[in-house]
């Protein structure tokens, strides 16, 4: 039998505390007017003091499960995307699972920096395209603030804390599993797509880690080359979505892309011919949140009733390593 995993609910979480572009100001030789011209952000979630990455993924999951009608019982494989976990080891997402009364399957973390949520999408549906699994949680949770350089105006400004989650259900397909097979139409994941180019490892990175230095580290990143390759590799890997379901830009009902940066998504909406309504933006409340923003928007869109059952969502992200991947999901 073949399976398709379809999308059964999705939750998010942002910590209490909102600190504006002004406030950062205040300490650091930057202003809202740049900030919000560069960028599109206006404010970022801080995570309070011992509010740690697994918190705030226990309540996204949570809330993804209430949406889901689900417990934790119910799930049989969590893959949690993070590169700010709680401990170098265990995986943050077997904190997870314990909290959320998970009591059996696997649960694990997939480290693919901002494109980790489109990772753990993928790692999730393939298993239980296969029967591997039944039914996942795919949550995708950080806590960049603990590794800013918070005096490097060119790069605190730009990320913020948050938790998003999605739950998927293997269900019986008339079609094959697979991209570019089965009908598109079908509810679930029709498609992901994953890409890793290493020699361009150090663009974006953390100067600390436990094999490196013992340190935790603070991420840097040169920002245009960044951008640069955002823009070309994106625009890339969505193209390679559609066509392997055979789609077009004009059958997409939302994209929902990585909040990274306003004018890389603006350039992404322009390129597929969409209208700023069928782009969900999240940037200049969020600002970029890694693993946690696509999840973080789909559940904000979702809530509010953007996205609706039978609509063609189409995710994309890119981020450190570098790494980029998009997927389509019919909802
Ligand atoms: N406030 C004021 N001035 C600033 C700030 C700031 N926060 N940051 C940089 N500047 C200054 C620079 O010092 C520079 O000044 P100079 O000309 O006197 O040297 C000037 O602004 C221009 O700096 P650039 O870095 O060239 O600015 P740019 O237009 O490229 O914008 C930015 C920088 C916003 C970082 C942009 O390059 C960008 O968004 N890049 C992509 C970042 C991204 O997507 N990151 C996430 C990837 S996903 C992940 O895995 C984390």
């Amino acid at each position: 039998m073949n399976f398709r995993s379809h999308v059964l609910g999705c939750g998010g979480y942002l910590p209490e505390r909102i600190v504006t572009n002004d406030e950062i100001a205040k300490t650091l030789d930057t202003s809202d007017a740049w900030i919000v011209q560069r960028t599109g952000i206006r404010q970022r979630h801080i995570a309070a003091d011992g509010e740690l990455t697994s918190d705030l993924a226990v309540k996204a999951a949570e809330r993804a499960l209430t949406a889901a009608r689900l417990e934790g019982g119910d799930i049989d494989l969590l893959v949690l995307a993070t590169a700010t976990p709680d401990n170098t080891f265990p995986a943050t997402a077997t904190k997870v699972q314990a909290r959320i009364g998970m009591t059996g399957g696997a649960a694990f973390d997939v480290h693919a920096v901002c494109t980790g949520f489109i990772y753990a999408l993928a790692v999730a549906d393939n298993f239980l395209k296969c029967g591997q699994a039944r039914r996942a949680l795919v949550i995708g949770a950080e806590t960049f603030s603990r590794i800013l350089d918070w005096t490097d105006r060119g790069t605190c400004v730009l990320f913020g804390d948050g938790a998003g989650a999605l739950v998927l259900e293997a269900k019986a397909t008339n079609g094959h599993a697979g991209a570019g097979s089965g009908s598109n139409m079908e509810g679930g994941v029709l498609s992901t797509h994953l890409h890793s180019d290493g020699g361009n490892y150090g663009i974006l990175y953390v100067d600390g880690g436990p094999s490196l230095n013992g340190h935790v580290g603070h991420l840097r990143m040169e920002g245009k080359e960044v951008f640069r390759l955002a823009v070309e590799r994106l625009a890339a890997v969505v193209d390679e979505a559609l066509a392997a379901n055979g789609l077009i830009a004009a059958d997409i009902d939302w994209l929902v892309p990585h909040q990274a940066n306003k004018r890389i998504i603006d350039s992404m909406g322009r390129r597929l011919g969409l209208p700023a309504e069928k782009v969900v933006m999240t940037i200049d409340h969020h600002a970029n949140t890694s693993a946690a923003s696509v999840p973080l928007a789909l559940a904000e869109a979702t809530a509010d009733g953007r996205i609706k059952p039978g609509q063609l969502v189409l995710v994309e992200a890119m981020g450190g390593g570098v790494t980029w991947g998009a997927g389509l999901v019919r909802w």
